[in-house]
């Protein structure tokens, strides 16, 4: 997975831009509806010093950098290039580090908050303990962790199950990502152990997102 990240990264925004092969996919008025309604969300988050996990192309970088102090963490260099590029671009900056997000090389409970887009779903649940202590020993006890990611939008999807979907990149190379779809149901119990979850919401077809006070 680390691999086809890296691979994807200069064509990854097409995904939220409905551009390339994600231009014929139906609801597009509502997509941008409600990627702008994440966008909100994500905007009001987060103060103080900011660790954004997997942070990819640096997406929602960009609306968490005016508020906060924000370190940046992904495995791919392909992906961090893009984020620096996006953040130079508005003027904005973080700090960038290239690193595993099951084994964060960073101080203990050094950050106010937390924020995952669009990665708690590729954790298989054998990972999922590791990821989420590796989180809650970064933050402050009473910090608190954003994480937004897929909805089920399709009734054959299983929420909360986990399975291997295809991609195919624009050069035709196809991959095999491990992907659970989520309803905040689903997202409240699989964040739990993290701590407290304030609020789980979704924004009518395609996102979730929840908030939990790590305890
Ligand atoms: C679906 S993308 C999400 C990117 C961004 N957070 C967003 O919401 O647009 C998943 C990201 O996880 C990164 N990634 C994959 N495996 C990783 C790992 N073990 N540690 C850190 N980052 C990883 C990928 O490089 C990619 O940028």
């Amino acid at each position: 997975m680390r691999a086809y990240y890296d691979q994807r990264a200069a064509e990854y925004d097409e995904w939220y831009l409905r551009r390339g092969h994600f231009a014929m996919r139906p609801h597009t008025e509502r997509w941008h509806a409600e990627v702008a309604l994440l966008r909100e969300r994500v905007a009001q988050f987060g103060h103080g010093r900011l660790l954004e996990i997997a942070a990819g192309t640096g997406w929602w970088t960009e609306h968490l950098a005016p508020r906060a102090k924000v370190t940046t963490v992904d495995y791919a260099p392909a992906m961090l290039a893009q984020l620096q590029s996006r953040l130079r671009r508005h003027g904005l900056h973080a700090e960038s580090i290239r690193a595993d997000a099951y084994a964060l090389p960073l101080a203990l409970a050094t950050f106010d908050c937390g924020f995952a887009g669009f990665w708690l779903s590729h954790v298989p649940y054998a990972r999922l303990h590791e990821f989420l202590s590796g989180v809650r020993r970064m933050l402050r006890r009473g910090g608190q962790v954003m994480i937004i990611d897929s909805a089920r939008t399709e009734p054959e999807h299983q929420p909360g199950v986990e399975y291997f979907q295809e991609r195919i990149l624009n050069d035709g190379s196809q991959h095999q990502v491990l992907k659970i779809w989520h309803t905040p149901q689903t997202l409240t119990s699989t964040l739990a152990p993290l701590g407290r979850v304030e609020e789980a919401w979704e924004t009518g077809m395609f996102f979730v997102g929840a908030i939990v006070t790590v305890e």
